[in-house]
């Protein structure tokens, strides 16, 4: 499976790093395109840049030749981990003018599995309807939100509940948290 994934401003870098390293784990081919604002909170929050992401092909956000910015590329699926605010308005709105906001409308276009890890606190009306307008494009939302039913004891169990669940969109048990299984 062939995937495209973007990094984009918002906090929470570490999740997509760690989605990444996953990805490549189970077999995935990975192309990474991280913002310039994505770059930014890899460095202030992580203390590293996207060229320290080993055994993925990189690819700059104002790269619009990129093959994945065709429909005619057959990827599998673009995961945005995190998608920033800014980058969902602009999928939401259709607007497409760099490679991570371009990939994705192609994903919307061809009917191809799109997944925002979107991440802000507290959300205003203008981010909740963004999200509707995404979802009823066939978009998934979904949001790092923490749960306590596999009894989380660590940051890392929490994260890895989150890659998990984008994980299990792409049909792929990765096996990164237990599921619920009854009372
Ligand atoms: C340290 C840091 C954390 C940020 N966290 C968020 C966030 O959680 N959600 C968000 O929507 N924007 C956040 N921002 C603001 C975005 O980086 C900003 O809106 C930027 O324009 C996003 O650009 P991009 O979508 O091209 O990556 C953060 C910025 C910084 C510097």
């Amino acid at each position: 499976m062939e995937l495209v994934v973007g990094i984009t401003g918002a906090s929470g870098a570490v999740l997509g790093v760690k989605f990444v390293e996953k990805a490549l784990d189970l077999g995935f081919k990975v192309n990474l395109v991280v913002s310039e604002w994505g770059e930014k909170t890899l460095k202030a929050e992580a203390s590293m840049s996207s060229r320290d992401i080993k055994g993925v092909k990189n690819f700059d956000n104002s790269d619009l030749m990129a093959p994945f910015s065709s429909g005619s590329y057959p990827f599998d699926a673009m995961v945005v981990i995190p998608c920033s605010m800014n980058t969902l308005s602009m999928i939401a709105g259709g607007i497409s003018n760099d490679l991570i906001t371009r990939t994705a409308s192609v994903a919307l276009k061809e009917g191809r599995k799109l997944v925002l890890v979107v991440r802000e606190t507290p959300l205003s009306l203008i981010h909740i309807e963004n999200m509707a307008r995404v979802s009823r494009a066939g978009g998934i939302i979904l949001p790092p939100v923490m749960a306590f039913y596999h009894k989380p004891k660590t940051v890392e169990d929490m994260i890895n509940y989150v890659i998990g669940k984008v994980f299990d969109q792409l049909g792929v048990d990765s096996k990164l948290y237990r599921r619920w299984g009854g009372g």
